[in-house]
């Protein structure tokens, strides 16, 4: 009877798990990430201009995220970068967030796990205090987040981008209020391990 009683348990208990979990991505998740961002994005991903942004820097702290599965799989990501979003008109940088690349499985699309992920990473930003987010994406997909196209009407991404892809929503009321020019990369850099030098 007892063994009966487990079956039933394990029965509800896997019916009732939740289909996905979004956690904080961590080193063991990075070949899983790239594999599943190839799959996702294409070979070509890596020649867009927030490549340049990315290049050689740790994502800002606490804002790579992953969904995974039931398994603990990687099943979608998201990562945000400190940049500086132009200036302000009294000439000041801008601190903000670029976000990107966001990516779920093919296999897992429509289930709302993109969604969710980027609820979580918004909510994330904010308790971290950041004033701005940006990305460039499609409007028809981020609109519903609250990012639009006005908000980033004055600053360029420092390369070929399409302006009706470049988004933001601020996170704090007025942050980008007048912000005018490049955006660029300022978060942690990531350190080589130090090169040998031969005698
Ligand atoms: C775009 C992406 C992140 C969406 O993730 P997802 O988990 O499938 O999205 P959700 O389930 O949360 O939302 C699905 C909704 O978004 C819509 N949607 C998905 N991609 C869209 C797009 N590019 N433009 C407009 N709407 C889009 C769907 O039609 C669906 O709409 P509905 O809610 O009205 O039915 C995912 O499809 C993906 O990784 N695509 C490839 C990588 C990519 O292009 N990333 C950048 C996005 S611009």
């Amino acid at each position: 009877m007892a063994a009966v009683l487990d079956v039933v348990r394990a029965f509800f208990a896997s019916q009732t798990a939740p289909a996905f979990v979004i956690d904080a991505e961590t080193p063991a998740d990075v070949v899983a990430r790239e594999a599943l961002l190839d799959r996702a994005m294409g070979p070509g991903r890596r020649k867009k201009s927030s490549e340049k942004i990315r290049k050689d820097r740790l994502p800002a702290e606490g804002l790579a995220l992953v969904a995974r599965d039931r398994q603990g799989h990687v099943i979608a990501t998201v990562r945000l970068w400190n940049v500086e979003a132009g200036v302000s008109r009294e000439g000041h940088a801008i601190d903000a967030l670029l976000l990107g690349p966001l990516a779920v499985d093919p296999a897992h699309e429509g289930k709302g796990i993109g969604s969710a992920l980027m609820r979580a990473a918004m909510l994330e930003a904010r308790k971290r205090n950041h004033g701005a987010i940006l990305l460039v994406g499609d409007a028809g997909y981020y609109e519903r987040f609250g990012f639009f196209a006005q908000k980033a009407q004055h600053l360029v991404m420092p390369g070929p981008f399409a302006r009706e892809r470049f988004l933001a929503i601020e996170l704090k009321a007025g942050w980008l209020e007048g912000a005018a020019g490049m955006v660029v990369a300022s978060g942690r850099k990531l350190s080589h391990a130090p090169r040998r030098h031969v005698a």
